[in-house]
């Protein structure tokens, strides 16, 4: 018997969400062609850089990276073989051919509406000839061009709905590389998410840059939500990142009446001082995004709230960063995320004056962290002696255990067997740390434990 030879395809994936689920599409647009996703870069046939412009560490990053492939490149030249290398993502979108010129070994660039075009490119640079670089905005086209078959091998999936953003916040470089607004069809995606639970998947993470400004020709993300909840199988949905402006009152009726919508939502803030949150261009008050999550847990009373902070934003003075603070102890997270400032050229911020001190930004995100972390725990804590739903994904790693996640989208850990993989489980929490829980499952004895 023989087996075709396959060819390796290694690819890393760098920043948010939507590039892993980028990530998983071109390996679907490379399978055709031959290529098996291998987990070294060392000796590979092609190697794709998914990579994240976000912050200037993000960035950085990749050309390091980059540097070190290019070592593997040469070695395998000498042994006589080719490696590609493929540049994808937002450093593409924002730095196009630049990126050929700062590393030559680079063969190609694609920005992230340009995926469906990864063959052809790949042929330009095997021939080394005509374009190299493609870097449009058509997002329409990626998603009609790209396979509507799709292997996942998980549980859970992500699945983008909506792409690119007009918000321009100040400080953010998301809209110059994903360009505007964009949402995809409600039957693409149904189609799509029906055939993500005939593969097995229980639970769908539903992505975009602003996911709650969704518009599917008159069709608000709440309705996509309860049209997606028919399918049969599909017994959570989720959705990430949405933006304060754009959380429609169906979306929070929403959670308050249907059971797959998980009772967790990450809603970025930003900031707690006006003064700076309308420097940055987020068009809301904190008043107005406590005001918010009252309405929102009126609705759904146990919803963990998680967000996106940034301290050292131009401008900001010891008293605005308090009411970050103050914001925070208000609203009481389960979970967030938290950066200084990053100075990304051609935004407006970069201009800005009164750039703050690393110093201060350091001394600042530690007291931040510092709270947030604070709450994690707290809330992590309050679930200790409460039987949660978990739907279990992947077996853990210590013989015998099993992992999944709670409604609030903690790691929760128990002992069973791998055949409880993709059932949702009622498990008793017994003990909780700052990222996960760890209980025993409801409907069977209780394991002695080593
Ligand atoms: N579309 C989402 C996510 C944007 S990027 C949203 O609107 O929330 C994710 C997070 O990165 C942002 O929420 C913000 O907190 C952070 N971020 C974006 N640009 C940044 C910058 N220049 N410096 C530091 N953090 C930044
Ligand atoms: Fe960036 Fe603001 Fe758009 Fe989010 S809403 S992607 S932070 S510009
Ligand atoms: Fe990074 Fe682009 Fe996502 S800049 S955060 S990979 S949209």
């Amino acid at each position: 018997m023989s087996e075709t030879p396959q060819k390796r395809l290694y690819i890393k994936t760098y920043g948010c969400q939507m590039n892993v689920y980028d990530s998983e599409r071109m390996t679907d647009v490379l399978r055709p062609l031959g290529y098996g996703v291998v987990d070294d870069p060392e000796g590979a046939d092609l190697v794709v850089l998914n990579t994240c412009h976000i912050r200037e560490k993000a960035t950085e990053k990749v050309y390091s990276e980059l540097g070190q492939i290019k070592l593997m490149k040469d070695r395998k030249a000498q042994a006589g073989g080719k490696m590609t290398i493929a540049v994808a993502g937002c450093v593409a979108q924002a730095e196009g051919q630049e990126i050929m010129t700062r590393q030559r070994a680079v063969d190609l660039v694609v920005g992230p509406q340009a995926y469906h075009q990864l063959p052809e490119l790949i042929a330009r640079a095997h021939r080394a000839s005509g374009e190299r670089l493609a870097a449009d905005f058509a997002a329409d086209e990626k998603f009609d061009a790209l396979p509507a078959e799709r292997k996942v091998d998980g549980v859970t999936a992500f699945l983008t709905v909506q792409e690119g953003c007009d918000k321009f916040c100040t400080f953010c470089v998301v809209p110059y590389t994903r360009g505007g607004e964009w949402s995809r069809p409600p039957e693409a995606i149904e189609d799509e998410a029906r055939r993500l639970a005939d593969q097995g998947v229980r639970e769908v993470t539903l992505l975009g840059q602003n996911v709650n400004a969704y518009d599917g020709g008159g069709l608000t993300l709440a309705k996509l939500v309860r049209r997606l909840a028919k399918i049969t199988g599909l017994d959570r949905i989720r959705y990430t990142t949405s933006h304060p402006r754009d959380m429609g009152e169906d979306l929070i009726e929403a959670h308050g009446e249907l059971p797959q919508l998980m009772p967790y939502l990450h809603l970025p803030v930003q900031a707690g001082s006006d003064k700076i949150l309308k420097a940055m261009n987020r068009d809301h008050t904190a008043e107005s995004y406590v005001k918010l999550i009252e309405r929102i847990r009126t609705a759904r009373p146990d919803i963990a709230m998680s967000g996106d902070f940034i301290v050292g934003f131009p401008g900001e003075r010891d008293g605005d960063f308090e009411k970050t603070l103050d914001l925070v102890r208000e609203v009481g997270f389960a979970s967030a995320f938290s950066f200084k400032y990053s100075r990304r050229p051609g935004t407006p911020a970069s201009a800005m004056p009164g750039q703050v001190d690393e110093a201060v930004k350091s001394e600042r995100l530690d007291r931040l962290n510092q709270l947030l972390d604070e709450q994690q725990r707290a809330f992590n804590a309050s679930q200790v002696g409460k039987t949660l739903p978990v739907l279990f994904e992947k077996a853990g790693r210590h013989p015998g255990q099993i992992v999944g996640r709670s409604p609030y989208l903690q790691a929760v850990h128990a002992s069973g067997g791998e055949h409880l993989i993709g059932t949702i489980v009622p498990v008793r929490i017994e003990s909780a740390a700052k990222m996960s829980l760890a209980g025993v499952l409801a409907n069977e004895p209780v394991l002695e434990t080593a």
